[in-house]
């Protein structure tokens, strides 16, 4: 990290807080929005979330659109549905809200307003010529961070895989996190958002684009987790865990945006794009095995992990201290009730070859990675999660 240059990216905007919501109308009109597109995640409806939202919006003058046909982790089809609705409507203004899947569907049709041709034209890094119209973005969990990021990540049908559009253009205007949206979200969604916000934040950690920036949050977001996921999980209407886990995401989201994820992600998305493991719990079960392999690269901030994670460290080697970081991310995932096998989410012995040529194509990711990782190595890692 000494002696390199590094670049910070996060939305003009971050407001935070419980009640935050309530300020979408003005942040609307601020950013010249008259006619407002809301993507929003189905499962808000029952919450009243949408409608409060739309009056938010039309009391402040602004019109607005409700789309909520948004497909968990969204294939390339349905975001292409909504952002034909998007464009049909003549919006000036894209609010989503909602998990990773709602605001990533937000994301590609906010640019989309602005750039020609299909989302696929942007698949990979730096493609999008323009920013779209202005978004705000508000997450409903506590994992993805995908309301800063300048990710936004799409199944491809035809290919079973997962292909991300990254670019800046594509990190929205406002982001608004209220943490009392996150109250309804049930236990197996609160743990593997969780468990994925705690990959955020220890991949960008010991990224090799880390910076004395991103580990300010990274570090932080992991302190958050350990303190707080296991309580938003066993009681969910405990608002100080909520909290905590509401802000955890975001940072986690400010050091992915700005270092990247590495080993983890790059060996969990087959397992989405093959087999539909969910994200979060795709992260989880590769996570352990990740930390285990990358801990060589710098003993020393994987201790630091532990320790964040509330591990005892004190007169342990440097060694033996980064060994308790990986094991402190196996006890979370357990207590969380999050599979610790790939075997006990459908994974046999014949898919790791698929597997395994999947994963070495996430060369965006494996250039993050500190240490480097041949298809040996890739196979060694996923045979042990087995
Ligand atoms: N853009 C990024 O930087 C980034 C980062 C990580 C992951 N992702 C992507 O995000 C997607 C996953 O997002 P996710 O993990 O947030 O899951 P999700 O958006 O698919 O939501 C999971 C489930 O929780 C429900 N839900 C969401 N908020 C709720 C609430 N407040 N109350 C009740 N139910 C609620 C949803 O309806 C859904 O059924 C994946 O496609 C992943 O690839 C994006
Ligand atoms: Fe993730």
């Amino acid at each position: 990290m000494a002696g390199t240059v590094a670049i910070f990216r996060i939305p003009a905007q971050i407001t935070y807080g419980c009640g935050a919501v309530e300020t979408v109308g003005a942040e609307a009109k601020r950013l010249g929005g008259a006619r407002a597109f809301v993507i929003a995640d189905p499962n808000l409806q029952k919450a009243g979330i949408p409608d409060r939202l739309m009056a938010a919006l039309q009391g402040q003058g602004v019109e607005a659109r409700l789309f909520v046909d948004v497909e968990p982790e969204p294939s390339v089809p349905s975001v292409a549905t909504a952002a034909a609705a998007a464009k049909a409507y003549g919006c000036d203004v894209l609010v989503g809200i909602g998990g990773g899947s709602a605001l990533d569907t937000a994301k590609a049709a906010a640019l989309l307003t602005k750039n020609p041709g299909s989302l696929e034209d942007y698949f990979g890094i730096g493609l999008v010529k323009q920013r779209g119209v202005p978004s705000i973005l508000i997450p409903t969990t506590s994992g993805t961070g995908a309301e800063i990021t300048p990710n936004s990540l799409f199944y491809v049908p035809a290919l079973k895989e997962k292909k991300a559009v990254v670019s800046p253009h594509t990190i929205p205007d406002v982001a608004i996190i209220d943490p009392l949206l996150t109250l309804t979200v049930p236990p197996g969604v609160t743990a593997a958002t969780g468990m994925d916000a705690l990959s955020h934040a220890v991949e960008a950690y010991t990224s090799v684009n880390a910076s004395s920036m991103t580990d300010l949050y990274a570090l932080e977001a992991i302190r958050l987790i350990g303190t707080h996921l296991r309580t938003a999980v066993a009681n969910g209407s405990d608002l100080p865990a909520r909290e905590g886990m509401a802000r955890a995401s975001y940072y986690a989201g400010i050091a992915i945006g700005n270092a990247g994820t590495n080993i983890v992600h790059a060996l969990a998305y087959p397992l989405q794009g093959q087999h539909r493991i969910t994200h979060g719990v795709a992260n989880s079960l590769l996570l352990p095995y990740g930390m285990e392999f990358n801990a060589l690269s710098n003993l020393c901030k994987f201790g630091a992990v532990a320790e964040a994670l509330g591990e005892p460290t004190a007169g342990l080697s440097p060694r033996a201290a980064a060994a308790k970081s990986a094991e402190a991310c196996r006890l979370l995932s357990l207590d969380v009730g999050i599979p610790q096998r790939m075997s006990a989410v459908g994974i046999r012995h014949e898919h790791i070859d698929a597997l395994v040529d999947g994963a070495m194509k996430m060369t965006r990711l494996w250039a993050n990675n500190p240490r480097q990782v041949r298809p040996e190595d890739a196979r060694a890692i996923l045979e042990k999660a087995l």
